[in-house]
């Protein structure tokens, strides 16, 4: 029987933070075993809000490293740069002509992010290209974190969209978003998502960060008024955040380290916090130091060839669907 295919994307500019990896990453992963994946470093979409030329290639080449150490298995998944296969652009242009201007002008994050960067062409399109990456390869699922239900929403719409205009072509993917680490808090403000483009980095705590800077951010992480440690995000977002993380990071339940540190104060929960982030990020860091930057970049490109040719012949059937073709 056909395995179903799983794709999702990672935007390379910034650095990768826990929040990405308890959010999406490890199912990232953990899908590997049951399903085709296909993960892609998206550098087109990373180019909608401003970004730094001469940086751009070395933050990519290093999102591709931290990655694998992650556990993203080139042999097992195809991985790859997205502007290395310009089908992307292309189903992107065609999605375009059946979405609403309405609906993208509705996004949340076209909100946001216009609202502090300026609004171009590329960050309104942005949820089109999204949906093209998705649909280009007839993916079944899409693993991510909270923040993209609502793109996923539109690939879903624009998938039943152009089946019935166009005629049956696209599966309508499914989100896969975890229960718990789904949206990890910023450390500074847990009313916040956890951010690659937060301005502070006492924000967010780094997959490759060394044990001394975890400690002292999660020292320094924002808590709640009262000093009982228990999980409950209306009252207490700040302990809660550190409970779901600690939970994530040592497969312990919530109700357990609530049971322990309940009592304790907040400093003695907050130690315990930082070493279960520490434990849980070493492999990673030890991964990350044994990898080869020439290794990563021919991995990237040998999956880039392979999407190519995989993309072309998904393409083919849409040229032909939308009257491109014969
Ligand atoms: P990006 O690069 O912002 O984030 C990568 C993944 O990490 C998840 N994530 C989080 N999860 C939990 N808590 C957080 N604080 C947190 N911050 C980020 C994101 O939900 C995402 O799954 N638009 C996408 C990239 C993309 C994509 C795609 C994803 C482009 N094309 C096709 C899936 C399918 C983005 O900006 O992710």
């Amino acid at each position: 029987m056909k395995r179903k295919t799983v794709f999702s994307g990672l935007q390379p500019t910034g650095n990768i933070h826990v929040g990405n990896y308890l959010g999406a990453l490890r199912n990232w992963v953990r899908l590997q075993d049951e399903y085709d994946c296909i993960y892609c470093i998206v550098d087109l979409h990373a180019m909608t809000v401003e970004y730094d030329t001469s940086d751009f290639a070395k933050e990519r080449g290093e999102a591709a490293r931290v990655l694998i150490a992650c556990g993203v298995d080139p042999k097992r998944s195809l991985y790859y740069y997205q502007s290395e296969v310009p089908h992307h652009v292309e189903l992107a242009w065609i999605l375009g002509t059946i979405t609403g201007t309405g609906q993208l002008s509705r996004m949340t994050q076209f909100k946001e992010k216009s609202g502090t960067t300026g609004a171009n062409l590329g960050l309104f399109a942005y949820p089109v290209l999204m949906a093209a990456d998705i649909l280009l390869y007839r993916a079944d699922a899409v693993p991510v974190g909270d923040d993209q239900r609502q793109h996923l929403e539109l690939a879903r719409d624009l998938a039943e969209r152009f089946n019935f205009r166009f005629g049956e072509e696209f599966p309508i993917p499914e989100p896969i978003i975890p229960e718990h680490g789904a949206r990890i808090m910023s450390l500074q403000d847990p009313k916040v998502k956890m951010s690659k483009s937060d301005p502070d980095p006492g924000s967010r705590i780094l997959v490759l960060d060394d044990p001394d800077t975890i400690r002292a951010r999660i020292k320094a992480a924002v808590t709640d008024s009262g000093s009982d440690v228990r999980f409950d995000w209306e009252q207490k977002p700040g302990i809660s955040n550190l409970i779901e993380m600690m939970s994530l990071f040592t497969g312990r339940p919530l109700e357990s380290i609530e049971g322990e540190y309940g009592t304790g104060g907040y400093g003695k929960f907050k130690e315990a916090v930082a070493e279960s982030v520490i434990e849980g990020l070493a492999p990673i860091r030890a991964a990350f130091a044994a990898l080869d930057d020439g290794d990563v970049e021919q991995i990237v490109r040998a999956g880039a060839l392979e999407a190519h040719e995989k993309a072309e012949v998904f393409q083919q059937r849409v040229r032909e669907r939308v009257g491109l073709r014969g």
